[in-house]
């Protein structure tokens, strides 16, 4: 017998606004478990808006057969979800509070949602797990650091290890390199890639399209909040689709299961 997985993310029917602005119409979108998916388009595509769906922040217009599902679940907390699916928003970096040391930063994943610091009790065993979550993205140094005095990519580092201390089976990341210098590009993603290797599913919103893994294999195209192309990433993501999605002739190069853009 095998057991039913809901999908990751079910989007259905979904049309949203931000203010006057009609971002979605209609949208529909299933991430399964257990496939690890790049969503790809330009700014203003509605790739934060899409994250802000699944955090619980914005809400589709109501009507009958309109929903959005995380693991099944059409409403409630999503941080109650935290140990199914982690999410790193990129507005996350710049909400922290910087006097945390970077063990509170990642122990501070327990309890708190996005943008909230509070003062909580921490358990030995939470203790050592945030030790060991350090441990595992080789930052065992930063334990001891204010968050305020590190440097992006290991104030990066440490949020990922937030996200990890729940010990999520998916993770969801919003722009994860941007910002980053090549090292800490490459180090972020070899990380990432381990954790894909050893069975997270990672979702990555991105429009970068050198941070997309070799491990990733489905890409979704959002332009101006219509989904163009979804598929495979080898049928997707070609120097024509991507032309068309950024509206500038790009040049696309593949290279060990990476990618790179080029102007045409
Ligand atoms: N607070 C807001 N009020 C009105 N319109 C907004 C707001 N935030 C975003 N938008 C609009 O929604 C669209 C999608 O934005 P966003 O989801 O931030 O795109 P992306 O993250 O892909 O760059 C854009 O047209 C943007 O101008
Ligand atoms: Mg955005």
């Amino acid at each position: 017998m095998t057991e039913f997985r809901p999908p990751l993310i079910e989007i259905r029917d979904a049309t949203v606004f931000r203010g006057v602005t009609k971002v979605f119409d209609h949208l529909d979108l299933v991430l399964e478990q257990g496939l690890s998916t790049a969503i790809l388009g330009p700014n203003g595509a509605g790739k934060t808006t899409l994250l802000k769906l699944l955090t619980r922040e914005l809400y589709p217009v109501q009507r009958d057969g309109a929903y959005v599902r995380i693991l099944g679940q059409a409403r409630g907390d999503v941080w109650s979800l935290r140990t199914q699916l982690g999410i790193i928003s990129s507005d996350l970096q710049y909400e922290y509070a910087g006097r945390a040391s970077g063990l509170e930063v990642v122990l501070s994943g327990f309890y708190a949602s996005v943008g909230v610091w509070g003062h909580q009790e921490y358990e030995a065993s939470q203790q050592e797990l945030a030790q060991v979550t350090l441990h595992e993205l080789g930052i065992e140094d930063l334990a001891g650091r204010r968050y305020e005095t590190l440097s992006t990519g290991q104030q990066r580092r440490l949020l990922l290890g937030r996200a990890l201390i729940n010990q999520p089976d998916s993770l969801l990341l919003d722009e994860p390199t941007s910002g980053l210098d090549l090292a800490a590009t490459f180090s972020y993603l070899k990380t990432l890639r381990r954790l894909m290797l050893t069975g997270r599913t990672v979702v990555l919103v991105t429009h970068h399209i050198h941070e997309i893994p070799p491990e990733i294999e489905r890409v979704v195209l959002l332009n101006a909040g219509k989904i163009t192309a979804d598929g495979h990433k080898r049928s997707v993501l070609s120097s024509q689709s991507l032309s068309s999605l950024f509206g500038e002739s790009i040049n696309l190069i593949e290279s060990d299961g990476w990618y790179q853009a080029t102007p045409a």
